[in-house]
């Protein structure tokens, strides 16, 4: 993870512009996935250039030890209270800044960051920008007790609403179920399209077993979108 990514030049061009919005001494939550790698590089050089102090927060373990591999200084979200900004990569984008994310198992987590924050702004490349959200498969976290009764809830709620399928768990290559940072399981929705996000949420919000749901609906206000000749679009 402290391995310097691969470059891309609308990865970093997205990263790039999204550390223009830091200013010296913000409180500043940092997401999770191979974008925000490149934006905590980015913003890591930007500090040490110019020499200001920042409060971090982190989305996920992985992105702390990056952090603080590259001389960033990481508190929990308690210890800062509040955020002024988070900045965090995205599965999908839709037209009115509504998202999917979770596809690194790290969205409980990027949630709660996010809604402690005045801002969250996404960062990605063209390819997560969408018309409709949907086609990337909807992951949801669960408590490991009961999961499969969780997933026939949800598999019952999904029928309710029109959707088919079954929720699929996250395995890992080996076949271990993939756990999250608090220890849980993750199941994806394969949906295609998404008709009423809203809906959606308020049913998988209703099953117990249900932590949290990878849709971010009036959470993000800015998205910046990276292009491969290296400029950037704002939606
Ligand atoms: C992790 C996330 C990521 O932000 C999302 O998967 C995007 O990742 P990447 O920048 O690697 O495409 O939600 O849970």
């Amino acid at each position: 993870m402290t391995a310097t990514p691969v470059f891309d030049p609308a990865k970093d061009a997205a990263a790039i512009a999204a550390t223009k919005l830091v200013q010296p001494g913000m409180k500043l939550g940092l997401g999770t996935g191979s974008t925000a790698v490149v934006f905590v590089h980015r913003l890591a050089e930007r500090v040490k250039a110019e020499g200001f102090a920042l409060r971090c927060a982190s989305t996920s373990k992985a992105t702390a030890e990056l952090a603080q591999s590259l001389g960033l200084s990481i508190e929990t979200l308690d210890e800062i209270g509040w955020l002024d900004l988070t900045i965090d990569g995205a599965d999908e984008v839709d037209p009115a800044l509504n998202l999917i994310k979770g596809g690194g198992a790290a969205h409980l987590r990027e949630k709660i960051v996010a809604t402690a924050s005045d801002r969250m702004v996404v960062i990605a490349d063209d390819s997560k920008v969408v018309d409709q959200l949907g086609r990337f498969p909807l992951p949801v976290e669960v408590i490991p007790f009961g999961w499969e009764a969780t997933r026939l809830l949800i598999e019952r709620g999904l029928a309710g609403l029109g959707y088919g399928g079954r929720p699929v768990e996250r395995r890992e290559k080996g076949g271990a179920p993939v756990l999250t940072d608090e220890g849980n399981y993750v199941l994806d929705l394969k949906l295609e399209a998404i008709s009423d996000a809203p809906a959606l949420a308020m049913m998988l919000s209703s099953v117990a077993g249900v932590v949290e749901h990878g849709l971010f609906l009036n959470i993000c206000s800015m998205a910046i979108i990276g292009q491969k000749d290296g400029t950037v679009v704002e939606l």
